[in-house]
């Protein structure tokens, strides 16, 4: 670390401890060093090598059921052995240390934050190990319980024996709504917060990235824990160039 970077951490130290509320909102960089590719890095990106119109819209899926679905299937067996990094685990002790001070927010379905710890985490695009269904119930005239999800008939996708309805994961695709709880939570902590911490996400997609504008517009300091620069960089009271195994249990490792 350069002296520069040096003096903007140890700025950004001062802030964190005299915060009571910090808000984190993190992305797929975090789970970068624990061997998960990112979407949008040029070339190892998920979105390098497939377009997101095919598999994660809900169009792509009525289109070709199955193939989305074996994408997400893909992804969950490539996730399952894989560890939290020492950035996950710094952000789990620091909210096991000190209670309700830190409110994390993530785009990432992986579980790596609650696989190290975390005793609470807001899942704004949903969980990849779980599924829905697909529509609602209301055309076979019966309750949504009629259908449980985990008895669906085997297959690819599984679809439910009584109606047909189809099980997709339970992630947010594009054009859909985040989860509303966990939505109105996340905008609670960015407006209450006074440092909103932002890392390993590209700022690209809304209305996650739309958090570290709530927060600065409510008076935060917005910090970017990133190894490249980021569409919330302008917005930024500072940068910590880097990545975040590296940066964050420096970050927040106890004064
Ligand atoms: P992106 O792939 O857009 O951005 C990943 C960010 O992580 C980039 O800014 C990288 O520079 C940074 N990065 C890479 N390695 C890192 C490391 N070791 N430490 C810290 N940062 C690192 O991923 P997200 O911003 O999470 O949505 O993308 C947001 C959403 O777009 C995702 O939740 C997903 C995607 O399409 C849906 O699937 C709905």
């Amino acid at each position: 670390m350069d002296s520069s970077q040096a003096s903007i951490f140890e700025q950004v130290r001062v802030w964190l401890h005299a915060a009571r509320h910090i808000a984190m909102l993190t992305g797929a960089g975090v789970s970068a060093e624990s061997g998960v590719p990112t979407f949008r890095d040029a070339q190892t990106g998920m979105w390098a090598r497939f377009r997101p119109e095919d598999l994660a819209t809900e169009e792509a899926f009525r289109r070709d059921p199955q193939r989305v679905w074996d994408w997400y299937a893909e992804r969950r067996e490539n996730l399952r052995d894989v560890q939290p990094n020492a950035g996950h685990s710094a952000v789990a002790e620091f909210q096991q240390r000190h209670p309700g001070r830190l409110t994390l927010i993530t785009q990432n379905v992986d579980g790596l934050h609650q696989k190290a710890g975390s005793p609470s985490v807001l899942a704004l695009h949903g969980t990849i190990f779980e599924n829905q269904w697909l529509d609602r119930c209301e055309l076979a005239r019966r309750p949504m319980d009629a259908c449980h999800v985990d008895q669906a008939e085997p297959g690819r996708p599984p679809r439910c024996a009584q109606c047909g309805n189809l099980a997709r994961p339970a992630v947010v695709w594009f054009g859909e709504m985040l989860p509303t709880a966990a939505m109105a939570a996340a905008e609670q902590a960015a407006r209450r917060c006074e440092v909103m911490l932002v890392a390993g996400t590209s700022g690209a997609v809304y209305p996650a990235a739309g958090l570290a504008h709530q927060a600065r517009a409510a008076g935060a300091k917005v910090v970017i824990v990133n190894p490249d620069e980021t569409e919330l960089d302008e917005i930024a009271d500072a940068v910590l160039t880097g990545t975040s195994a590296r940066i964050l249990p420096r970050l927040l490792e106890d004064w």
